[in-house]
């Protein structure tokens, strides 16, 4: 079974083989970006029958800490914990194993904090028996040539992310979050055993909000996605079950049995 296979099977080898929508249903992850556990908590009890995966980010994690993760996860949910770590090689390799503990599948790191923080980081997870995806942040979805121009990258935001995955795949990651419009050629570098994590979803009519580099959820897919973050158009919306059931539909279209 490859990487990517491992990580999307929920189910036990014996069960039955899941249909198109239960399949969107372990490729999507909701962002809890919420101000505090209760806000999250609600959110997650009206979802979990709906959707498998929880994104704790920076606003939650930094309110509450690591105790917020544990009710998400003793639920029987899977849990992202994305607090792009960026620092020195050695407190990004402390902070990597003390999340790893924590019980969480995925954990992010900005590729930009460079090789030796992506190995130290990569070699942190030796010696834990179950540890998250590590997955390298390229360029924020939230981010355009204009704001890479800001902080003195020249680059396309397209060559930025080829350069960072490059950079990535050769400190031993294989996980990479990137925007729609990047899936492809970070797709060509991995083969199918990237694990390609994309934000900037946003079905149709969905407000755009500080996001730049968007794409609808089945596009998405069909460019090569593995997994989708959806925050706002679901957590903010009337109804968040209507609106992640419709997002799932979507997926349904594009997602293979
Ligand atoms: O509300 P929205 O759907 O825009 O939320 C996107 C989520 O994905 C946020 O939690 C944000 O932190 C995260 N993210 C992103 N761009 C990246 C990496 C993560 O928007 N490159």
């Amino acid at each position: 079974m490859s990487r990517q296979e491992t990580i999307l099977s929920m189910e036990p080898a014996e069960a039955p083989k899941p249909n198109s929508l239960e399949l969107s249903r372990q490729r999507l992850i909701v962002a809890l970006d919420v101000p505090d556990a209760k806000s999250a908590m609600r959110l997650v009890a009206e979802l979990e029958g709906t959707c498998t995966w929880f994104k704790v980010g920076l606003e939650l994690f930094v309110a509450e800490g690591p105790a917020v993760l544990e009710p998400i996860i003793a639920r029987d949910n899977n849990v992202f914990l994305d607090l792009k770590l960026h620092d020195i090689p050695n407190t990004v390799a402390g902070a990597v194993r003390s999340a790893a503990g924590l019980g969480v599948r995925m954990l992010t790191v900005h590729a930009g904090g460079g090789p030796a923080m992506l190995t130290a980081a990569k070699d942190a997870l030796a010696g834990f028996a179950h540890p998250p995806e590590l997955l390298a942040v390229t360029v924020l979805t939230s981010m355009d040539a204009a704001e890479l121009h800001a902080v003195g990258m020249e680059r396309a935001p397209s060559d930025q992310v080829r350069m960072l995955a490059k950079m990535g795949l050769e400190s031993g990651i294989r996980g990479f979050v990137c925007s729609s419009q990047e899936v492809e050629l970070i797709r060509t570098l991995t083969g199918p055993e990237g694990i390609l994590v994309i934000p900037g979803i946003r079905p149709a009519g969905a407000a755009i909000g500080d996001q730049k580099r968007v794409a609808g959820p089945a596009d998405a897919l069909r460019r090569g996605a593995s997994f989708l973050v959806v925050g706002r158009p679901i957590t903010q919306a009337v109804d968040p079950v209507k609106a992640a059931i419709s997002i799932l539909g979507e997926m349904a279209e594009v997602v293979q049995i």
